[in-house]
């Protein structure tokens, strides 16, 4: 009898250390240790025999039944560390996250140079209170040149300089310039405008490192009452310094626009030598920007004859209004911000020039 409940106990032992031991995972091992420990097992049914022994031998089994628990308890206890070490392992490897890594950098284009030029311009209009708008680059002749108080036998008027859409007998041009939106802006809002229009424009030019036949202006009108040549100046000063350069001179040099008088063509001191002469200067110590000047009042009648709107015809006859005007090619003035020698390159979409720019986007 003892020796069947001693047998019962050793082989309780034995067989629980197999089952421990064929254990693959936590939960596997879960499930063995209720089998070997658990009121049903092996273990369990030994110990009921032990209340049929004498004492003595009931001490001594005893010991037996609590030294096999010990030991399955402890093989359970070092499986189960063994399994928990493997568990954390794979969750490290599943969850790695090395902060020290370089991160994956998005590839996000740089933008275009002229569309950022652009874009720093009309932020400082718009900072000075202007409007942006846009227009047709198929334009009527009758905006491009008539409405603009160009003589009949202006030279920009030739199809040798200007390219006419076909069978329209010239009466719509690709604009060569963004100046007829002076005359749209002006004819479909009463005053006061302050407005900025950037957009394509197209020349019958020679195509050389300052000359394309698609390029880019941005055009510029402010109408309100008592505008002078002071506002003028000093609204373009305070743009060529955000662009060029802060503390650098402006001047207005005397020229012609048929839609501006008196019209002038604003320069800004060197930003390479100040004003001292040097070869990007040519040793001029100024650099020429844009053509510039006061409204034409032939504008103002021309859209006082022809808006359709009653509130703008009167604005205009009461004479009460004067107004500024001035318009710049982007292509140059990225070159002369970015020292790029040769308009073209804009134009020619090779990622070795792009890229370069990406810093500055
Ligand atoms: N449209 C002129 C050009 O393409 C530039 C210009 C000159 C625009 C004087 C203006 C201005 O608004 O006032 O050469």
């Amino acid at each position: 009898m003892t020796d069947d409940i001693r047998a019962a106990f050793e082989s309780a032992g034995t067989e629980g250390l197999t089952r421990i031991s064929e254990a693959t995972d936590l939960a596997s091992l879960e499930e063995a240790k209720i089998r070997i420990l658990g009121r049903k097992s092996a273990l369990s049914r030994a110990r009921a025999g032990l209340g049929s022994l004498a004492p003595e031998e009931k001490r001594d089994i005893g010991k037996l039944a609590n030294e096999v628990q010990a030991r399955l308890e402890a093989a359970i206890e070092e499986r189960r560390q063994a399994f928990e070490a493997v568990e954390l392992e794979q969750r490290w490897e599943r969850e790695r996250l090395d902060v020290t890594l370089p991160g994956h950098a998005p590839h996000i284009d740089p933008v275009h140079p002229l569309t950022r030029t652009i874009w720093e311009i009309v932020d400082i209009f718009i900072g000075l209170g202007y409007k942006v708008a846009e227009g047709p680059e198929a334009e009527l002749s009758s905006y491009n040149f008539d409405a603009l108080n160009a003589p009949p036998a202006h030279p920009s008027r030739s199809p040798l300089d200007t390219f006419y859409l076909e069978g329209t007998n010239e009466e719509v041009c690709l604009r060569p310039q963004t100046s007829p939106m002076q005359m749209r802006t002006l004819e479909a809002q009463p005053p006061p405008v302050y407005v900025v229009v950037p957009g394509r424009c197209y020349r019958r030019d020679t195509v050389d490192a300052t000359h394309l036949n698609g390029f880019t202006q941005l055009e510029g009108l402010a109408v309100d009452e008592g505008i002078t040549m002071g506002d003028l100046k000093g609204t373009l000063q305070a743009f060529a310094r955000e662009i060029f350069g802060k503390g650098l001179d402006t001047r207005l040099r005397p020229h012609y626009f048929p839609f501006t008088e008196p019209s002038a063509e604003l320069d800004v001191q060197c930003f390479k030598c100040r004003g001292d002469g040097c070869s990007f200067c040519k040793q001029e110590g100024w650099i020429e920007v844009l053509g510039c000047g006061m409204v034409h009042p032939f504008l103002l009648e021309w859209a006082r004859d022809h808006t359709a709107d009653d509130s703008i015809r009167a604005a205009y006859a009461s004479e009460r209004y004067t107004g500024f005007a001035f318009g710049m090619g982007i292509e140059r003035i990225a070159a002369l911000a970015h020292g790029v020698s040769d308009i073209r390159y804009f134009w020619e979409n090779d990622l070795r020039f792009l890229e370069q720019f990406r810093a500055i986007s």
